[in-house]
């Protein structure tokens, strides 16, 4: 499994550790910045870096990190075909992927502590979508949304 993840500086402490965290199980991490945790940094060319590399198919899935995962989240939503998920117990990173099928989780470094926030990545990474049933007509329903309002052509986003 492969895995982008990215943060602003108030993220970059947290995404250093669920680094070590998914390094210790065998699942390779691409980092896709903030360089550092001191210079302060939007949290936007690092959430469209992440989104980017899902679309593309680089990676599996997404790790978007902000202080309150809001606005890494909201910058994901905006890259054609992203579903990001913003998740503050593994309940919710569960639901997730099965009836959302959310290709990117964002975690708020500021509101969940580091020990939930590993178990949240663990919850989102072990669960598939249900696949082909009502939560499929959902999420096709959103892609058909998405496809009527989002204008810009998906080549375009890697320019
Ligand atoms: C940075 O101070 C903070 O605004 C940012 O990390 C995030 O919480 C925004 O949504």
């Amino acid at each position: 499994m492969r895995i982008a993840i990215g943060s602003d500086h108030a993220g970059y402490q947290l995404k250093r550790l669920i680094m070590d965290h998914l390094y210790k199980q065998g699942i390779a991490c691409e980092d896709y910045g903030a360089p550092n945790g001191i210079d302060a940094a939007s949290y936007v060319p690092f959430g469209q870096a992440v989104a980017n590399a899902v679309i593309s198919g680089a990676v599996d899935y997404g790790i978007a990190i902000c202080g309150t995962g809001l606005g890494i989240s909201m910058t994901t939503n905006k890259i054609k075909g992203i579903r990001a998920a913003l998740c503050v117990n593994e309940y919710m990173a569960r639901m997730a992927r099965q009836h959302n099928n959310a290709n990117v989780l964002a975690l708020g470094a500021r509101v969940v502590g580091p020990a939930l926030a590993c178990s949240i990545v663990d919850a989102f990474l072990a669960e598939d979508f249900e696949a082909g049933g009502r939560h499929q007509v959902r999420v096709d329903e959103m892609t058909r949304l998405e496809n009527q309002n989002f204008k810009i052509d998906p080549e375009a986003q890697h320019d």
